[in-house]
């Protein structure tokens, strides 16, 4: 009989035992499914923080991209702008009156004041009063002439249209088809300030 309870007793010591080896298990386990939970719960915002932050500068690296890519296309239209004008104006206008020596040291300002004496036979328009309009003297075909009058671009005296014959034509003065014009007696300086001011007139 005595036996019979040691063994009982010896079973319940055993069997308390054993369970409480498994709630001190279930304890561990149970922590350590928390902490992975938490670790879980942190993975997920740090790669969401990390998917922003490359993100992020993804997009800053493609804004920068296309900022750049803007002024290169910007720069290279200027740059096509830019020949387009000058093989244009290259097309309209002969060698000599893209170079302007004379003019370029001139100031139309003060050209304007030179040209008192000469607007009462020319106007600044294309309107012909006893000699042409002067608007356009600087392109390639010249002012607008008279019906009937072509010079085929050349000045009245059979010159070609450049600012070092034009100068000349304004100092001798001289005849052709419309009518006389009295030569003027104007300094460099003077002359340069009146072609800056007649190169304004388009
Ligand atoms: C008394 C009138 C008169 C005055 C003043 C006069 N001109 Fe003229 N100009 C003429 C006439 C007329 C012609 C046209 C000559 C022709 O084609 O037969 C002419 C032609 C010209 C031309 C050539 C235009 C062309 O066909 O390309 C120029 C340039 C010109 N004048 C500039 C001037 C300037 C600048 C002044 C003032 C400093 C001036 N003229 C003063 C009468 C005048």
């Amino acid at each position: 009989m005595n036996r019979a309870i040691a063994w009982m007793f010896t079973l319940l010591l055993i069997t308390f035992l054993v369970a409480c080896g498994r709630s001190q298990n279930t304890a561990q386990s149970v922590t350590t499914q928390s902490a992975h939970a938490m670790q879980l719960n942190n993975a997920p915002s740090s790669a969401a923080q990390a998917t922003e932050a490359s993100q992020a500068s993804a997009a800053q690296a493609t804004e920068a991209s296309q900022a750049s890519a803007a002024q290169a296309t910007e720069a290279s239209q200027a740059n096509a702008a830019q020949s387009a004008n000058v093989s244009q104006l290259a097309e309209l206008l002969p060698p000599s009156l893209i170079a302007t020596p004379i003019s370029s040291l001139g100031d139309p300002v003060r050209g304007k004041n030179l040209f008192i004496p000469c607007s009462g036979c020319h106007s600044t328009s294309t309107e012909v009063l006893l000699g042409p309009g002067l608007a356009g003297l600087f392109s390639a075909q010249g002012p607008v002439l008279p019906e009937g009058v072509d010079y085929n671009g050349l000045l009245p005296n059979g010159k070609e249209r450049s600012e070092e014959n034009v100068a000349e034509w304004i100092r001798s003065g001289g005849a052709g088809s419309i009518g006389y014009m009295p030569p003027h007696n104007l300094d460099d300086q003077q002359m340069a300030d009146l072609l800056a001011f007649l190169r304004t007139l388009k």
